[in-house]
């Protein structure tokens, strides 16, 4: 998507051919760097310490890191140990598996010699698809939004909330819950995004907040707490968010949170939705509470809350006593039925075994 007047992904190979550049998110919305990232040890980094973030992303992040490493070493040994370095950096997004199971499937029948630039080319490929199932899923959620606006006066705005951010910079581009958000827009249909702000790292302030002004949709943010509240008084029309891992079953893991959102929407009839590409289907998990890791990442995220100051330094607050310890689980588990549909590349899937099945027959 453009910021300012270029097109960026949030990924890219450097012109040197044997690293990449990210966007660091990490000092958004208050600063654009780009860090470029040329070894193994510094994708694993960027990943565990989410410089990038976002389920798709980290799995583009890793097979990028999977080619530099055959850059360096392209034995069978280096595959197996960068598959076990990358996959142990975030433990819940599934996309992070799939893409080094995906990366090690197409190089080991290569001989070592050949394996680094087929290992840049199927990340360059898995970024490119990327784009393209995401584009599908806003061509899918805009016929949604559609049917919403056409039950509206004309010109009345439809409401959207949203959690955590799974837009362009949790992706490559374009996003998953964001995807048909954009559309919606470019069609010139009134579309208005309430904005979770999602502590602890507070993705929905910095980074989905920071898309939806970038892009010129009307948006506001709203506290964790105050989603149920507007539903109840019927200002959300319907809830998009994107997942890190969707069973078998339809059961959705994604940013914590996202459960009570599911909750409070089942209570007052508010269609909720979840966008996904189908790298982020775990067939091997059926019940997603009790399979699902959920990362548990470090309390200072909770007790330690990044802002600008007044004179624009980007610096950390306490906002608990210091002796205080914090718990932070960063996913939760929706159950599949709160969910009302699964937006994925191919059309919108009952949240089902059967109705995955259906749109993934090759799967089944
Ligand atoms: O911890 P994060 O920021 O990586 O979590 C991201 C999310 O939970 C997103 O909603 C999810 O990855 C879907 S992104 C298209």
């Amino acid at each position: 998507m453009n910021v300012g007047e270029r097109h960026y992904r949030t990924i890219w190979l450097s012109d040197d051919e044997h690293s990449v550049e990210i966007i660091d998110q990490r000092w958004l919305p208050h600063a654009f760097r780009i860090e470029k990232i040329g070894t193994v040890a510094g994708i694993a980094t960027a990943i565990r310490d989410m410089w990038v973030r976002g389920a798709p992303l980290i799995g583009v992040t890793a097979a990028y890191g999977v080619a530099i490493q055959m850059q360096d070493d392209p034995s069978d040994e280096a595959l197996d140990t960068v598959w076990e370095t990358l996959h142990k950096t975030r433990p819940t997004a599934i996309n992070l598996r799939w893409a080094l199971d995906e990366m090690r499937r197409f190089l080991k029948p290569l001989a070592p010699a050949e394996r680094a630039e087929a290992a840049y080319r199927r990340a360059a490929e898995i970024a490119d698809e990327d784009v393209g199932l995401n584009r599908a899923i806003g061509e899918n959620g805009l016929a949604i939004i559609k049917k919403i606006a056409a039950k509206k006066k004309p010109g009345e705005t439809v409401n959207i909330l949203t959690h955590c951010n799974a837009g362009w910079l949790a992706t490559v581009d374009y996003g998953t819950a964001t995807a048909p958000i954009y559309l919606a827009t470019e069609a010139g249909i009134p579309v208005h995004v309430y904005v979770d702000e999602t502590r602890p790292r507070n993705q929905g302030a910095q980074l989905t907040a920071w898309e939806m002004a970038g892009h010129g949709v009307p948006h506001t943010l709203i506290v964790d707490n105050a989603g149920g509240h507007l539903m109840q008084h019927g200002d959300i029309d319907m809830v998009i968010v994107g997942t890190d891992r969707t069973t078998a079953n339809g059961d959705v893991c994604n940013k914590i949170g996202t459960y009570l959102k599911a909750l409070a929407a089942a209570d007052n009839d508010v269609p909720f939705y979840v966008a996904l590409p189908s790298p982020t289907i775990d067939w091997t998990v059926a019940d997603g509470l009790k399979e699902i890791p959920i990362e548990e990442r470090s309390g200072d995220e909770v007790s330690l809350v990044w802002g600008k100051t007044s004179d624009g330094k980007v610096a950390q607050v306490r906002v608990s006593p210091d002796a205080t310890p914090a718990a932070n689980p960063a996913f939760d588990v929706t159950p599949a039925r709160l969910v009302t549909g699964l937006i994925t590349e191919r059309g919108v899937a009952k949240a089902s075994r059967e109705g995955l099945k259906a749109m993934f027959p090759e799967r089944g």
